[in-house]
């Protein structure tokens, strides 16, 4: 793993995108689920963001409120605003119109995401077309240089896309999803569905475009590995909650939250060498998630307080925070996270004395 250009990860350029304690609960026959749980982030213009966590923790939820293509039965609240403009209350209408134009979204299975009747041409002119007026021989000379910009040849423009494999798919999808020059790209596992060859050569596409284009981007992968060498910035999600956030080298080589801790040891990194180590148990059941932590159940750190008080996210050190009652102390249970006996079960599941919350964890998670 390596992390990309340092002097990004320091800059600081003015908010893009705005999140404000944004929640996502889809209504079930009988019963609810809270899918993303009161995330707030902010982005400025250039930045990476990499989501990981695991299957289920709200990342293509978070995506897909982001872009307003949430089901009926999702019950969006909080504040989404997008170079100062809240997407979450504008009409329909207007939305339609951001959509492409603004922000747009590469999404794992390519086939779902093209129309199998239209002939590649056909969709990426759709594309070019909402940006506003584009004469035909103007539309046409934009389609070829899109699908020469993702390596392909231009007769994938006559195709259907049921002739085409799966990565040829993929790159018309990203093709899509940069033509109108979007302020934010949204790319959900974008090469999960492919082999590695194709993988790398996407991923390697995907970079180019956002270098050149200077692209603000949220990449969404389970993979810390892939994500640590496409982003700037890495959030971490666990059971719907955004639980800690930073730069790639704050999150690689400085965790505060046990479960970012124990995911670093669930992959083999090329950095350190370590054991790898998978987090005992199951994801959390959203619906038994209360005012208690979200990782309670699996995380070898628990205390009596982590049941009683949820933690708030909290500054680290600037740029970075976690939602941990024990950041004070979070360089020892960074150490005691290295050995690979601190997760197992039957360690996780007893209650540690040390160490405990200092009187500064207690009031902040007891406000
Ligand atoms: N339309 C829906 N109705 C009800 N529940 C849903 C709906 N869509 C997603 N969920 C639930 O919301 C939770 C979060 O799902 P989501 O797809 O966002 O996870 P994810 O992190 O993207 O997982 P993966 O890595 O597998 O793609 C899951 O428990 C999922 O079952
Ligand atoms: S608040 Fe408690 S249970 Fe939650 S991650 Fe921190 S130590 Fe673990
Ligand atoms: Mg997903």
């Amino acid at each position: 793993m390596h992390t990309r250009d340092a002097a990004k990860e320091s800059a600081n350029g003015s908010d893009l995108l705005d999140i404000d304690s944004l929640s996502v609960r889809f209504q079930r026959e009988g019963s609810s689920l809270q899918a993303v749980s009161e995330v707030s982030l902010s982005l400025s213009s250039g930045d990476v963001l990499g989501i990981v966590g695991e299957s289920g923790s709200g990342k293509s939820t978070l995506a897909r409120a982001i872009l307003r293509l949430l089901p009926r039965n999702a019950h969006v609240s909080g504040e989404i605003r997008l170079e100062g403009r809240e997407l979450l209350s504008c009409s329909d209408r207007e939305f339609r119109r951001l959509r492409w134009a603004q922000i747009s979204m590469v999404v794992q299975d390519a086939m779902n995401a093209l129309d199998p009747v239209w002939r590649v041409r056909d969709q990426l002119l759709e594309a070019i077309r909402v940006h506003g007026t584009v004469g035909r021989r103007d539309g046409k000379d934009r389609a070829a240089s899109l699908i020469e910009m993702v390596g392909l040849d231009e007769h994938v423009l006559s195709r259907y896309p049921h002739e085409l494999s799966g990565g040829m798919r993929q790159r018309v999808c990203i093709a899509m999803a940069f033509a109108c020059n979007p302020r934010l790209v949204l790319a959900d596992e974008p090469t999960t569905a492919l082999d590695v060859i194709t993988q790398d050569r996407i991923v390697a596409e995907i970079l180019e475009l956002q270098v050149k284009r200077d692209q603000t981007m949220i990449f969404i992968s389970h993979d810390i590995a892939l994500i640590s060498e496409v982003s700037h910035k890495i959030g971490v999600m666990y059971a719907g909650h955004l639980v800690e956030m930073g730069t790639v080298g704050q999150i690689l080589y400085e965790p505060s939250h046990p479960y970012t801790m124990g995911l670093l040891n669930a992959f083999p990194r090329a950095d350190i060498d370590h054991e790898v180590v998978s987090i005992p148990g199951d994801p959390a059941r959203f619906e038994a998630i209360t005012e208690s932590c979200p990782f309670i159940e699996r995380c070898p750190f628990s205390q009596p307080v982590c049941r009683e008080h949820k933690p708030r996210p909290q500054e680290v050190t600037p740029g970075h925070w976690a939602a941990c009652h024990f950041l004070d102390v979070a360089p020892t249970l960074r150490e005691r996270a290295k050995d690979p006996l601190t997760w197992r079960p039957a360690n996780v599941k007893a209650t540690i004395r040390e160490p405990q919350p200092s009187s500064s964890a207690k009031e902040r998670s007891a406000a």
